[in-house]
């Protein structure tokens, strides 16, 4: 071997890896951070109508989601962005109530169905597949009899109702399924669960510590798991498509060497992840949280355990209701075991006994938590391959919060890195992730911080009456990599100054 050839081979190790044929790149979004036309043309309120309506002080600018990016009336605009950045899939959700205003199927609302009907067939005009959430945001009207959670003081009695869900997801499949082949049934429900019904942080807001979060768990993992098996008999030979649910994980690291540390990382990790995916994937809550929560439960005096028990037969409807899994993934923390002398952060979940943290010194973005840790993406994915057998991944959310720059190197950045620890994941490791969707598209309304955290590809500015989408530097970088199927470090796009190494 000449000098020459080994420089090369050198070159090809380092650099030479490349994203295979069939991996999707794809963009994010969900409905109520985008849409606005929340009163438009018979939409029902729905929950976080509700919540930013009655509560306009929890969001952080004042800010609501009543117009938004207005993608209710930009369906072209928004189409022709994916197009132009080359996008393979578009992963956005459905307003439950702008199709089913009182969260019931007998009342439909026609333009709902116009408007889902539209951007379904122009994406597919333009060769982008849609990638469909089906959405637990609740028609408000729905919400009293929802049966997410039930009244308090009776955790495992009065069992909460999934058959809603399933109503509507059947209507769902039945106006879609034959363009729509990717289904989520729900996005975060670890989110939903704990800061929707146990600390209140999120709509509806409501607070059951320790009790309302478990309830909800158990409600939506019999609602995806009854919406997987009615798609599976009624749908899946007629439209051939693919469904399952997309849950939150963060990487937890132990802190240290040693027993206790890895333990406690491994417990935050099965709190997190594994209370949707050991049921979907083993069967069944991960045993260490069944052991914890039983033996808390009793301590408290509780007569019945706070996490409610599923029967046999729930246990078997829901073990294998995943085609793919869906993965969000953004950040690290660093876990220990509670000693005497730990404090437990108050964003953990108690039952744990554990708590986790991010090292100040970890660079940040506008988001509080999303401190940029590529490597944790690699060992994520890693843990996924080992702990449920290498199941086929499907990326559906990571990104990168600022303030809305136009030169946004932190993101460019951002990108660079985790995108080569997922390529490092696929080739290196053989993982199995399938496609890769960035959250999120452009500028948007961002839950309780309004418009004060940016993530968009696109810049959006809620002041401007057009809501002119404008390409970041990020935009044309996530273009390139989806062009070139190559990560390039040194790619700086016209117009653009090169950024600083991260
Ligand atoms: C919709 O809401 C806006 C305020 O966001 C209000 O001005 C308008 O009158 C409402 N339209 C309908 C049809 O209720
Ligand atoms: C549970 O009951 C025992 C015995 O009545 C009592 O000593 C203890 O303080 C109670 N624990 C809680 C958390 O209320
Ligand atoms: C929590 O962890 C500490 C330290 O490991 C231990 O002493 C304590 O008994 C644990 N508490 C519970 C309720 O498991």
């Amino acid at each position: 071997m000449n000098f020459i050839t080994l420089t090369l081979l050198l070159v090809y190790q380092v650099h030479g890896l490349s994203f295979p044929k069939c991996f999707k790149f794809g963009f994010a979004t969900a409905s109520y951070q985008i849409e606005g036309g929340w009163n438009a043309s018979g939409k029902g309120p729905n929950i976080w109508d509700w919540y930013t309506h009655t509560y306009p002080t929890r969001i952080a600018d004042l800010t609501n989601g009543d117009v938004a990016c207005d993608s209710y009336h930009k369906v072209a605009t928004d189409v022709k962005l994916l197009k132009n950045i080359k996008a393979d899939f578009y992963r956005f959700s459905i307003s439950w109530a702008r199709i089913f205003p009182t969260g019931q199927t007998n009342n439909i609302n026609p333009d709902g169905v116009r408007y889902y009907n539209e951007l379904i067939n122009l994406l597919l005009a333009n060769n982008i597949k849609p990638v469909r959430i089906i959405s637990l945001i609740m028609p408000i009207k729905y919400f009293p009899y929802s049966g997410i959670v039930s009244k308090p003081g009776s955790p495992s009695t009065n069992l909460p109702k999934s058959d809603y869900f399933v109503d509507y997801a059947d209507k769902v499949f039945s106006l879609f399924g034959d363009r729509v082949k990717t289904w989520i049934t729900f996005n975060e429900p670890s989110q939903i669960c704990e800061f929707g019904y146990s600390n209140g942080a999120i709509a509806p807001g409501y607070t059951q510590l320790g009790i309302g979060n478990y309830m909800c768990g158990r409600t939506l993992l019999i609602a995806h798991a009854k919406a997987y098996r009615l798609y599976e008999k009624k749908y899946k030979q007629l439209q051939k498509g693919f469904i399952g649910m997309t849950v939150h994980a963060v990487w937890f690291e132990p802190a240290a060497e040693g027993k206790t540390y890895a333990e406690a990382a491994e417990i935050s990790l099965q709190f997190m992840f594994g209370w949707w995916e050991h049921p979907i994937y083993k069967g069944g809550y991960p045993p260490v949280m069944r052991k914890r929560i039983n033996y808390l439960s009793a301590q408290q005096n509780f007569t019945k355990s706070r996490l409610p028990y599923f029967t046999k037969d729930e246990i078997k409807l829901i073990k294998g209701t995943a085609d793919f899994l869906g993965l969000n993934h953004y950040t690290s923390f660093l876990c220990s075991a509670l000693d005497s002398g730990a404090v437990q952060s108050p964003l953990m979940n108690p039952d744990t006994n554990v708590t986790c943290y991010q090292p100040s010194s970890w660079k940040r973005g506008a988001s509080i938590w999303i401190k940029v840790t590529p490597w944790g993406f690699r060992k994520i994915l890693n843990w996924i391959k080992k702990e449920y057998g290498n199941p086929k991944v499907l990326v559906t959310e990571n990104g990168y919060s600022d303030k809305g720059e136009l030169q946004d190197c932190n993101r460019v950045n951002f990108l660079n890195d985790y995108l080569t620890e997922l390529l490092n994941a696929i080739k290196k490791d053989g993982c199995n992730v399938q496609g890769y969707a960035v959250w999120t598209l452009m500028d948007n309304f961002e839950w309780g911080s309004g418009y004060t955290e940016r993530f968009g590809l696109f810049y959006m500015n809620p002041s401007d009456p057009n809501r002119a989408r404008i390409p970041k530097m990020s935009a044309y970088v996530l273009r390139n990599i989806i062009k070139t199927r190559k990560i390039d470090t040194t790619f700086t796009p016209q117009g653009f100054k090169a950024c600083p190494a991260s």
